[in-house]
Order: C-alpha cells, then structure tokens, then sequence
C-alpha cells in the first residue's frame, strides 16, 4: 500500500491547475449508458473511482477508450447494447456511487439487478430515497440477498416526486431514470449541486428535456431515445477548495486555474474571514496567507450552495492552528469526524460532542504517522502534514487516489515537499 511523505514548513507559490470534478464525471460515465451512441467526456479525472466504474460498466456492454485530445483528457463511452444488467456486490461495494447505474440500467432495458451497496465509514448512508424515486417512476422493487431487483417491463412513466430531504445522489438517480420516461415529471426538493447542473446539461445534449436544474425543482419531460454527445466535465469544486485551504495553512501565494470560482463561494468567504487575501479571475482564484496567524472561522456544513461537507475536514485542519476556538458542525453526515483523532496525532486540540467538534488553535503541529480514513479525511491530513513541523506519514493512501488526481505532483509543484512512499499493490476498499 502507496503511503504519502511530508516534510512539513514549505510554504506555497505557483499555479495549480484543477481537474475535472469527480462526483461529477462518475455520474456522467453512468448517463453515457442511456444512448446507444458513443458519449465523449473531455476533462476527465484519471481517478481510481473512474477506472472501477469503467470495469462495471464495462460488464454492461459499454466499450471505453481513453485518451489525451486536444481538450485535455477524454473518455470515449459506447454502448450500442446492455449486454447485461447485473452489477455484482464486489464492484459496488468498492464504489457506493456506482449503485446509481440502476436507474440507467432500468430505463434503457426495463430491469436491472443491482448489488445494494451497504454502510460507510462516514455514516449509514441508505439509499431509501432512490429506491422510493425509482418506484414512483413506476419500478417494481424487489430486495433479497443484498441484491436490488428493479423491473419496468413496459418502460418507466413520470411522476411528481417529492424528496423528504435533499440528496446529492437520489436526484441524480431520479433525473436518469425520468429522461426516458413516459410523460413529465416534478423532482420536488431536488439538490441543487453542480454536478446535477452538469449532469442535467450533458443529458439535454444527448436529447433530454430537464429544465430547473440548480433549483429545488427540476421538470423532465420525458423522450423516447437519446444521442451521444461530447461533453466537458465541470472543474471539481472539492478538489478546488482543498487546494486553496492548502494554500492558507501552508503560507505563500497559490493561483487556482481552470477553476470556477463562484462554485467555492462559500469556502472562500471562510477563507477571507480566517484573514487571507482572495482575488479571481474569470477561471482562476489566487489566495494568499500573509504574516501571523490565522482567525478562528466558525462554520456549519450544508447543502450547496452552503459549506460542503466534502470540505470540512480540510478546513478543520486549518482552523488547528488558528489564534483561537472555532466551532465545526457536520450536518449532512452522521460520522464524519474519524479524521479527528488523526489530527490529534499531530498535536491538534479537538473535542467532538454529536456533531460538532471545538477546534482550540495551538501554535504548532508536529510531524507524525497518520491513517486516512475516507477520501477527504485523507487530504485533511495532508493539509496538516504541509504546516507540521518535520515528517507527516499518511497511510492509506488509496483513499486519496479515489478522489484526488496527481495530488503529490501538484503541491510539489509549488514547492512542497511532498513524496509518495511506493508499497504492495494497492488495496481497493469500500468508500
Ligand atoms: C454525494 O453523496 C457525494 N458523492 C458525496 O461526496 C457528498 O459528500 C454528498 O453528495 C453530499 O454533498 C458523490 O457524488 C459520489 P446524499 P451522496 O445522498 O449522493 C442521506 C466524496 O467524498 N441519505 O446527498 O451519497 C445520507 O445518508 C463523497 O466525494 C438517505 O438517508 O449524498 C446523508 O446523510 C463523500 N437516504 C444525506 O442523506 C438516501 O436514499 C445526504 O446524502 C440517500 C441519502
């Protein structure tokens, strides 16, 4: 297993490029199965996560072919036909996201089998809320042996859905499913993240009718068949922000490029209260940490446009050395403190009660052997290794290659000291 070497005390000058979004690409490699036209995603990630949904999809009938064009790297996606509509529980646990090829599955061949993907280290996760989607749609749902039997033999109608709360991934899988249904449907509640923008837009080239996207109600109307398409894959927001926290716990001056700023408005507002400088461009944001230590920022994760979840842990590694206490609340997931006790092995002074951890600033971190727990927990500590004061060693580091392409070529490139100890071949868990 690959581990991550830091030296900590560098601090940060240079441009880092970002790549595009993850959450979004994998979302997108899944709608590619609704056309029997080949589907072209440009500026896409090279992700641990992309290459184990190719070999799902890939079980399907799907033909991949990656490459580097013009527009950067591209992924090529045909499937002229499902040749099956299995998804089998040793790929699906390795990638909760991947379940969400059931909805494409069933609105393409009217069934699909799909291995329900179980809990995660950062909360329980169910997926009620797509399965009672899918069934408003008009899917017979069946559960046994871990498996999810979903069958609309004569195809899939639309529906007025509404969504108790907001999930990322339930509107997602709604708004696949509905593209090719009968009729028009109301996602009532949906989430509004960019990446549904992005999937709802890349669906409307293919031929969809989705409008409302980005808003708490999305209207699909639905259509009989969709086309391929070349689609540029949105620039990854978390990525993004945990490079520019990054950059304030490290010191120094960073330009983000290929970045849109307005999708990390929130963290940036954080980032600016803490006392760093922020200026953007049109597609890039520098930031820029001057003398003296930080402020303590309190925040409150939430929803998109709010604080995102998937920045909280990298922020709270920052607020570890802020002049002061500072309140974290995690509300979208129940467990998402294990990076706590990692950070607390580098000297932080953390207490967590329910969801809210008291972050009291100390004037120094030292260097010491940390274990990633989660893909963004995994940063955090890389985060804290930058500004720590000798050797931080994270292990696991497949949790990082999840998410975060060429993460030690990046930093390194603006001068930190950052290095990745090769091991055995790499161990694929679940997220
Ligand atoms: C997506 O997860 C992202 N993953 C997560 O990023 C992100 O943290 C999350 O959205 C919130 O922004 C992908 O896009 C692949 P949800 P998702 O459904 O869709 C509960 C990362 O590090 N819930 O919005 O799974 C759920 O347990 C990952 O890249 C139900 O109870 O998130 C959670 O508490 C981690 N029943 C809350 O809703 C359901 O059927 C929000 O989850 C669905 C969700």
């Amino acid at each position: 297993m690959d581990r991550i070497a830091i030296e900590g005390g560098n601090p940060l000058f240079g441009d880092i490029p970002v790549s595009g979004a993850k959450n979004s690409a994998i979302k997108l490699m899944a709608a590619s199965l609704l056309t029997s036209e080949p589907v072209r995603l440009t500026n896409m990630p090279r992700l641990a996560d992309t290459r184990l949904l190719g070999r799902l999809l890939q079980r399907f009938g799907c033909g991949i072919s990656e490459s580097d064009g013009a527009q950067g790297q591209q992924t090529i996606l045909h499937t002229p036909e499902i040749t099956s509509a299995f998804a089998p529980y040793d790929l699906v646990r390795q990638m909760r996201a991947s379940f969400n090829v059931l909805g494409p599955l069933l609105a393409r061949t009217g069934h699909a089998k799909v291995s329900l993907p179980g809990g995660c280290t950062i909360g329980a996760r169910p997926v009620d809320l797509h399965l009672k989607a899918l069934e408003a749609l008009g899917a017979h749902i069946d559960m046994h042996e871990g498996y999810v039997f979903a069958q609309a033999p004569r195809g899939l109608k639309g529906a007025e859905i509404t969504f108790p709360f907001v999930s990322v991934g339930a509107t997602e899988h709604a708004l696949m499913a509905a593209v090719l249904a009968r009729g028009t449907t109301v996602m009532h509640n949906s989430a509004c993240e960019p990446e549904i923008v992005d999937l709802a837009e890349c669906l409307n080239a293919m031929g969809a009718r989705v409008s409302g996207a980005g808003t708490k109600t999305i209207v699909v109307e639905g259509v009989t068949s969709l086309r391929g398409t070349d689609w540029a894959v949105v620039c990854d927001r978390i990525e993004a922000g945990t490079y520019a926290v990054a950059a304030a716990m490290a010191g120094g001056e960073v330009r983000l490029t290929k970045v849109r700023p307005e999708l990390i408005a929130a963290l940036l507002d954080k980032l600016a209260e803490a006392g760093c400088e922020i200026t953007h461009g049109e597609n890039t944001v520098t930031i820029r940490r001057g003398e003296g230590r930080l402020r303590p920022v309190d925040l409150t994760t939430d929803v998109y446009p709010g604080f995102a979840t998937d920045l909280q842990a990298q922020f709270m590694a920052l607020m570890t050395l802020a002049d002061g206490e500072s309140v974290i609340r995690e509300t979208i997931f129940e467990n998402r403190f294990m990076h706590v006790p990692e950070l607390g092995r580098l000297g932080a002074d953390i207490s967590v009660s329910g969801g809210e951890a008291r972050v009291r600033g100390v004037e120094r971190l030292r260097g010491a052997q940390v274990m990633a727990t989660d893909l963004r927990a995994s940063a955090c500590l890389v985060i804290g290794g930058l500004a720590a004061e000798g050797e931080t060693i994270v292990n696991r580091v497949y949790h990082l290659d999840r998410g975060f392409e060429n993460l030690e070529g990046k930093l390194s490139a603006c001068g930190a000291n950052v290095r990745r100890l090769k091991g055995d071949a790499p161990v694929e868990e679940e997220e």
